[in-house]
C-alpha cells in the first residue's frame, strides 16, 4: 500500500525517533508498505518519521546510483545491491572530509541543494529480522544513510544549509507546508490550504 509522505512543516519530523523491538505491530507490513511508497515516489531511502510515525526505522535502495557513469565502478556495483532495512539504527563514528552533494527529499519536493557530510561512518542497526548487524559503509551509500538517519534524529538537510540559502529557501518551504507545490506522489500536508 502506498503511504502519503508527510510534507515539511509536519512536527513529526522534528521528533526524536524510539527504538522498536521484533513486537511491533504488523512491522513486515510497514516495512513493505514503505519500500512501495519510496519506490512509487522514485526516491533511494524513506524514513518513518516521513509516513508519520516516530520510530527508528528507515529503508533505503539505492540501485538508482548504480546507473551513474560519473561514479567509480566499483562503488557502481555496492550501490546496486544497497538495499536494504535499518531498525534502531546508530551511527558510532564518522570520519574521513567532508564532501558536498546534491541532496533531495521525499517530503521537501522540487528543492535540491548541496550539502557537505563526512565521507565514512561506522554504523550499527538491526536488520528487517532484528540481527544486530555492524558495518562501515562510505561514499554515497554513507552519505543516503547519513541523510536517514538524520529523519529519525529530527533534523531535515535544509537544515545544513547556510542561513543565507534558509533565508532564499523559506518562501518555498512555506509552500510546501501548505500544499502550494508540484508532486507526482501522494502528501499529507501540515497547513493545507484549500
Ligand atoms: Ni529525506
Amino acid at each position: 500500500m502506498i503511504l502519503p509522505i508527510v510534507a515539511y512543516g509536519d512536527p513529526v519530523l522534528r521528533k526524536v525517533a524510539k527504538n522498536i523491538d521484533a513486537n511491533y505491530p504488523k512491522i513486515k507490513e510497514l516495512i513493505e508498505n514503505m519500500k512501495e511508497t519510496m519506490y512509487n515516489a522514485s526516491g533511494v531511502g524513506l524514513a518513518a518519521p516521513q509516513i508519520g510515525k516516530d520510530i527508528r526505522l528507515f529503508v533505503i535502495d539505492a540501485s538508482p546510483f548504480s546507473e551513474n557513469e560519473e561514479l567509480e565502478e566499483e562503488e557502481r556495483a555496492f550501490l546496486k545491491d544497497f538495499n536494504q532495512v535499518f531498525i534502531n539504527a546508530k551511527i558510532i563514528e564518522e570520519e574521513g572530509e567532508e564532501w558536498e552533494f546534491n541532496e533531495g527529499c521525499l517530503s521537501i519536493p522540487n528543492i535540491n541543494e548541496d550539502v557537505s557530510r563526512n565521507e565514512t561512518i561506522h554504523i550499527k542497526y538491526l536488520d528487517e529480522n532484528f540481527e544486530e548487524k555492524e558495518e562501515t559503509l562510505g561514499g554515497l551509500a554513507a552519505r543516503i544513510f547519513q541523510h536517514e538517519y538524520d529523519h529519525i534524529e529530527g533534523i531535515l538537510f535544509t537544515d545544513k544549509l547556510s542561513s543565507l540559502k534558509k533565508r532564499l529557501l523559506k518562501k518555498k518551504l512555506e509552500n510546501i507546508s501548505k500544499g502550494k507545490v508540484d508532486v507526482a506522489y501522494r502528501m499529507r500536508f501540515p497547513n493545507l490550504k484549500k
